[in-house]
């Protein structure tokens, strides 16, 4: 692999380091040499991008982005990413424009697009979605939100952030605030933090929104510190605060999700003097107040913007594995 910061005459790799599996449906099946991996490879995208492409690395593959549920980061940054790469993009979005809502099952709509695109990103309200697309796909799929389920793409565009915000990764204490029974997007993040040596947990939520037991039950299996509380300021102590929002569209009792939705928010005040790095996977929906935006400490903006990098490197890994 090429040293990022060597200074010297920066030759892109045509062939880049191989991943040894075709679909991306969960950080559960990454290694810590996976998870390093993609993140060398998005360094490597960010200097392909600043250095201008001599050549498009995938001209002529297609993706096709189906998005049968509400997105707005993941769906534009998938397409950018294989844009910047000098590939194009098809697109299906809508459940109700689409022929699942006729009632075509996951696996003929999965077959159907293989004839048509290279590679393929979908997000489905319903988890253990994106296993039952995997197992029909001969084309490489990426998993991009399966309802409750997972979010891989999501964790390792958290993982590049963190890894850019502190400087490192190991021995850090993590703090996930908010919905953290409904949140992917925490459940992705944990398992991958979860490679990494001395990690610790702190997870806050009200006792209605726990980590469910697929989370604990891992953290136990692999002798990983973790507490539980409804303490905010237990997260405010940690060096990362991953903000998440209460999931409105998870609830089948409103008047439970008005009840919940205001349970944390941050606000500039509560940072002040605090070394802690707040992301959040976005959309916010007042869980952080826009006068922390301004700070030092607001890293979302930042997170947001490496999910193109994220992008291009899995898109580029999976799609080099197969010329
Ligand atoms: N973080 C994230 O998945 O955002 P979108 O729902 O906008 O894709």
């Amino acid at each position: 692999m090429v040293p990022v910061d060597s200074g010297a005459a920066f030759h892109y790799p045509r062939a880049g380091m191989a991943l040894n599996f075709q679909h991306l449906t969960s950080t559960k099946q990454l290694s810590r040499r996976d998870a390093d991996a993609i993140l060398q490879h998005a360094r490597l995208m960010e200097r392909y991008l600043k250095e201008g492409a001599q050549e498009p690395r995938l001209p002529g593959k297609i993706l096709a982005a189906l998005f049968y549920e509400p997105s707005t980061r993941t769906r534009l940054s998938f397409e950018t990413a294989m844009l910047r790469l000098g590939g194009q993009v098809i697109t299906a979005d809508g459940f109700q424009f689409s022929s699942l809502y006729k009632g075509e099952t996951i696996e003929d709509t999965i077959i159907m697009v293989n004839q048509y695109a290279d590679i393929i990103a979908m997000r489905h309200p319903e988890q253990g979605s994106a296993d039952r697309a995997a197992a029909v796909s001969k084309v490489p799929f990426i998993n991009a939100g399966d309802g409750p389920g997972q979010h891989p793409t999501q964790a390792l565009l958290d993982l590049l952030t963190i890894e850019r915000e502190r400087g490192k990764i190991d021995g850090l204490r993590i703090a996930m605030v908010g919905d953290l029974k409904f949140g992917r997007t925490v459940h992705s993040l944990t398992f991958l933090l979860g490679l990494y040596n001395g990690v610790r947990f702190t997870y806050v939520s009200p006792k209605e929104l726990v980590v469910p037991e697929k989370v604990t039950s891992f953290l136990k299996e692999k002798d990983i510190a973790y507490e539980e509380t409804d303490d905010f300021n237990a997260a405010l102590a940690c060096d990362v605060l991953y903000m998440t929002r209460i999931q409105q569209e998870r609830f089948t009792d409103r008047s439970e999700y008005e009840r919940l939705k205001d349970s944390y928010v941050l606000r500039a005040k509560q940072l002040k003097g605090k070394d802690v790095s707040v992301l959040h996977p976005l959309p916010r929906v007042g869980e952080i107040d826009p006068d922390v935006d301004a700070l030092p400490n607001a890293a979302y903006f930042r997170q947001a913007k490496n999910g193109v990098l994220i992008r291009m490197a899995v898109l580029d890994m999976l799609l080099q594995r197969g010329l």
